[in-house]
């Protein structure tokens, strides 16, 4: 995949803190993209964005993505070309205990990110980044969702994404589309790899367990989901922003998931990880009666495909010795950076 395109070119990235926002900006930086961040500190310590040093590399505004005056400073100053929209309260458990918040930070959020995207005639390609679990979902076994089924998240996080979709289709008839913008949505599955220290997700759970010798407990074993590595959307990310900027008619909703054959069962996650961390790494099976999430999950991905002639290249397998061995060099103070870029230059190198 030639990325050469990101080359001196500014890039807003709203997440850049977070764990997919780290990545991604460390992959713009890596093909000499002027790369701009917009988010909250990082909420977590340790957090892969202090891990990469990449407050040194890129300009990283600390700011509210609900603070519209401040978003607009920020558009102001660094005109950016291309806005790629991560900012997010991506967690099920929380959007539960803090629904009010949720729907703030990722509806008003998309509002703000929308409206200075409007008015601020540099941008070209915006990405809204939303999730899997934006489409209603009866828990039916075996169906991959496609990108025009009906969007109605069921808990406030997956319902607030569906919202976030709808408020990017709306600027963009109303306004982006007669200005000339190119704008996509992309709904990712559950995403693993290194540097991942959220709460209430498994590989995390499962990293900190091994980093602290406890015993790992699974809630929800035999929960489905289209688990990739984190490579695979941020290229898909880059993909679209890159060829919708040349050709508007790309411009619409992407589901980017790997192929039903990876899916995986959150026990078989876990199995596959203990499998890369030798004895020391133990789980034990117990549910919590927590809320509501939903038992199956799985996306068609054949639009991203066929359009872009794009296909995964991780396999399940492979996804997880990616994210031991990163969390293995954690644990063992292991140069993260270099670790980092190496993965990174593998992945684009297949
Ligand atoms: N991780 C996954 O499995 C997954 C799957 C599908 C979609 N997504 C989406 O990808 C995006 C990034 O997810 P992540 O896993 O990196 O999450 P993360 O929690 O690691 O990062 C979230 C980022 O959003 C920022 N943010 C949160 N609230 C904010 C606010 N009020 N103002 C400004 N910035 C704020 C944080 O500072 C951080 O930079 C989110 O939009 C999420 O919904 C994630």
């Amino acid at each position: 995949m030639d990325l050469s395109f990101y080359k001196g070119k500014t890039v807003l990235v709203t997440g850049h803190t977070g764990f997919k926002g780290s990545w991604l900006c460390k992959i713009l930086l890596m093909h000499g993209a002027k790369v701009v961040g917009y988010a909250l500190e990082p909420e977590t310590k340790p957090n892969l964005f202090s891990q990469l040093s990449l407050e040194k590399e890129m300009v990283s505004i600390i700011g509210d993505i609900r603070d519209l005056e401040k978003l607009n400073k920020a558009f102001d100053r660094y005109q950016p070309e291309i806005v790629l929209h991560l900012a997010a309260q991506p967690i099920v458990r929380t959007s539960y205990q803090k629904p009010v918040y949720t729907y703030d930070v990722n509806v008003m959020g998309t509002v703000n990110v929308c409206e200075c995207v409007r008015t601020h005639r540099c941008v070209k390609s915006f990405l809204n980044v939303t999730t899997d679990k934006v489409y209603e979902n009866d828990d039916i076994p075996d169906h991959p969702f496609k990108e025009d089924e009906k969007l109605d998240g069921y808990d406030p996080y997956s319902n607030s994404k569906s919202c976030s979709e709808i408020v990017t289709h709306s600027y963009y008839k109303s306004f982006l589309k007669e200005l000339g913008v190119a704008v996509s949505t992309a709904r990712a599955g559950n995403v693993i790899g290194g540097g991942d220290f959220s709460k209430d997700r498994i590989i995390p759970d499962s990293a900190r367990a091994l980093a602290s010798s406890t015993e790992l407990v699974i809630r929800n074993p035999n929960s489905t989901r289209p688990y990739q590595h984190v490579l695979e959307p941020l290229l898909c990310y880059l993909i679209i922003a890159k060829e919708q900027y040349f050709n508007h008619d790309l411009c619409g909703a992407y589901n980017i998931g790997p192929d039903s054959c990876d899916f995986s069962t959150t026990e078989k996650l876990v199995k596959l990880f203990a499998k890369n961390c030798g004895p020391e790494f133990k789980y034990v099976i117990k549910s919590d009666n927590g809320p509501h999430e939903a038992a199956f999950l799985s996306l068609d991905n054949s639009k991203m495909k066929k359009t872009f002639n794009w296909s995964p290249r991780i396999h399940i397998e492979d996804a997880v010795r990616l994210s031991a061995e990163w969390y293995n060099a954690w644990v063992n103070n292991q140069d993260l950076i270099k670790l980092t870029e190496k993965q990174i230059k593998e992945f684009l190198s297949e």
